[in-house]
């Protein structure tokens, strides 16, 4: 689909979100590409790196929420389910890069690539507190992990965007370059673990995060539940309306 680019090179399959215009946010149709293509990676043994990118003003804008008002996920085999699983146990390497506003999901999962090079513009969010919402992409338990308690906290609860440099203070990215060059850093990245002996990197990353494809897994099933029921309640129903009415949302009586 030509919201989700997908490219092929010397061991790299590429999936670019597309959807400029509507600041990259993704819809159920664009999960379902990318958790198809991560599926084929997996299976594909000429496919050795997925690189996931965006453009150099706008990594993502999260969750398309036109369709959390009017197509809410609403099973376990829904597309952001499946992609959210796709991407925790995604066997070999997974990298990303990352420019510009990256918010909600578009930070959640970077929690589960490998490597990150962010722009020097990147902007991380998980507003979901504003939204009427909770985390996802077990980001409740991870963003602990990685920024420690405070600052997921902050992060969390607040909503507030960090920058690139906190990023890599916090080991959330591994690089921080020019935004018109996040993309070729990371294909070069890519490009040299293409070339390393696969089952290493295989083993070696399944080493790493032994243990922890159960426990994300559980987190994301509680998460994934209370997620559900709130994108229906008032307080989410309202923040949504308030977006697509460009205007701020009213919490006083929800
Ligand atoms: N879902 C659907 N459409 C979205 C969107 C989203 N998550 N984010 C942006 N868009 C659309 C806007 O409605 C707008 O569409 P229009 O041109 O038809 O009016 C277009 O993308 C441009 O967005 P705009 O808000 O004008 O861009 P900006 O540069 O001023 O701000 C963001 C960029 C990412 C900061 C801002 O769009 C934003 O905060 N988006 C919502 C993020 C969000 O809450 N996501 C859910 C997380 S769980």
């Amino acid at each position: 689909m030509s919201d989700i680019l997908t490219h092929i090179d010397a061991g790299v399959m590429t999936l670019t979100l597309n959807r400029v215009e509507k600041k990259n946010s993704i819809t159920a149709a664009m999960y379902g590409a990318m958790a198809d293509a991560l599926a084929q990676a997996e299976g594909d043994a000429a496919i050795r790196v997925v690189v996931l990118q965006g453009h150099e003003t706008i990594f993502s804008a999260g969750n398309d929420i036109g369709d959390f008002l009017n197509a809410p996920p609403s099973t376990p085999e829904s597309p952001v389910f499946r992609f959210l699983r796709g991407i925790a146990t995604f066997p070999k390497p997974l990298l990303a890069a990352v420019c510009g506003p990256a918010v909600g999901i578009g930070t959640t999962m970077l929690f589960h690539c490998d490597l990150v090079c962010a722009g020097d513009n990147a902007a991380f969010s998980m507003p979901f507190v504003n939204l009427g919402l909770c985390p996802e992409a077990a980001s409740s338990l991870l963003a602990p992990q990685m920024l420690g308690y405070h600052r997921a906290a902050e992060a969390l609860l607040l909503g507030e965007p960090f920058y690139a440099e906190a990023a890599l203070d916090v080991g959330l990215v591994n690089r921080v370059v020019p935004p018109t060059e996040a993309n070729t850093v990371a294909q070069a990245q890519a490009r040299k673990l293409a070339a390393k002996p696969i089952t290493a990197l295989i083993e070696t990353k399944r080493l790493m995060k032994k243990g922890q494809p159960a426990i994300l897994m559980e987190r994301m099933v509680e998460e994934g539940a209370s997620f559900g029921r709130m994108l229906r309640e008032p307080a989410a129903r309202e923040a949504f309306t308030a977006f697509m009415e460009k205007r701020k949302p009213d919490f006083s009586k929800v």
